[in-house]
């Protein structure tokens, strides 16, 4: 049998280069590789636990997202795209199994914890945003995700949810399965480095990421500001290729690995200026970006078309979450009618 796959995104901002080598890439191949119905879900109500006074970015961020998943080549015909505040089974399943779930769990979630720390929230945290690992259990298990790729602060999320499985099945009998999280294989493209340095991660909250909706001019100056090695002062000097941004992006992005180990030796020997290699890093992302930043602005020309999918999608995704709360409200005998 075909397996279910679900993953999501809480939208609050463009989609950068760090989220296209850390999960849409790999959203791509495994829709491509034909072995799973694949759902994606625009997480709007999660977004909205931490920006609930600023909604008009979560709702502009919807149509942002919907058209980098576009660009990068997510195909509705393939991968449902569907807008998690239209699916009513979603806040249902998540009241149920809130019985299931413990306050003082909810508290030891360590992703959880992470966030309420950056968020300055230790005084007094939102009870929707402590309670949103049982809405994200929800978002999994409305159609019964089997595989759910994720990095791995996702893992505790996960974990959560098969717990909520095993408990739900226990008092009510199997309706459920647990899920398993997918983690991407290379580490490096898990956190790919913002362009200030290798050792914060890409993020717009830190203002270092390069956007895929970014042009080349942007992308362009971008580069040339990027961190490398601070004691490399004149070309002819020796350089640092460890904790250089740039060659970790080489890394990453460029196909002749060949051409990226003898740009490392000659800057390791010096007589290679940033500039020279920066300039070989844009050529290298550009090429790969183009064709994404092309469509996406076709894509931008016709909000219609990609408001169309999104509503069909979450069509879909009613029809899925439908049959599953069916069973869900058998098993918990609350079926009246
Ligand atoms: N919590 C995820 C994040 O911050 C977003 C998300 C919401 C999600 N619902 C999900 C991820 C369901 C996987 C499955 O990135």
């Amino acid at each position: 049998m075909r397996k279910t796959l679900l993953t999501g995104d809480r939208p609050t901002g463009q989609l950068h280069v760090g989220h296209y080598v850390g999960s849409l890439k790999n959203r791509v191949m495994m829709q491509e590789s034909g072995d799973y119905d694949c759902f994606i879900l625009l997480a709007d109500v999660q977004a909205l636990t931490d920006n609930f006074q600023t909604p008009q970015k979560v709702r502009e961020s919807i149509f942002e997202v919907a058209l980098d998943y576009l660009a990068v080549g997510l195909d509705p015909n393939r991968t449902t795209i569907c807008i998690q505040s239209l699916i009513p089974a979603l806040p249902e399943l998540t009241i149920y199994f809130l019985n299931l779930v413990t306050v003082a769990r909810l508290e030891r979630n360590p992703t959880v914890k992470t966030e309420i720390a950056q968020k300055g929230f230790e005084k007094s945290v939102p009870a929707g945003f402590l309670c949103y690992p049982v809405s994200q259990a929800a978002d999994i298990l409305f159609c019964k995700a089997d595989v759910v790729p994720v990095g791995v602060d996702q893992l505790p999320m996960i974990e959560q949810t098969r717990e909520i499985v095993r408990s739900f099945n226990n008092y009510y009998g199997d309706v459920f399965n647990e899920p398993e999280g997918l983690i991407p294989e290379n580490d490096i493209e898990q956190r790919l480095p913002g362009i200030t340095g290798n050792d914060t991660k890409m993020s717009k909250s830190l203002g270092n990421a390069i956007y895929l909706a970014d042009d080349e001019q942007t992308l362009r100056a971008k580069i040339r500001q990027m961190y490398t090695d601070p004691q490399h002062l004149r070309v002819e000097d020796p350089g640092n290729i460890e904790g250089n941004t740039v060659f970790t992006y080489l890394d990453v992005f460029a196909s002749d690995k060949g051409e990226v180990s003898r740009l490392k030796e000659h800057y390791q020997q010096g007589g290679l200026g940033d500039v020279k290699v920066k300039d070989y890093l844009f050529e290298v992302m550009n090429a790969h970006f183009k064709p994404i930043r092309e469509r996406r602005s076709e894509f931008q020309k016709d909000p219609g078309y990609v408001m169309d999918i999104l509503k069909s999608g979450t069509e879909k995704a009613n029809e899925v979450a439908s049959l599953t709360l069916a069973e869900v409200r058998k098993a918990m005998k609350i079926d009246y009618f």
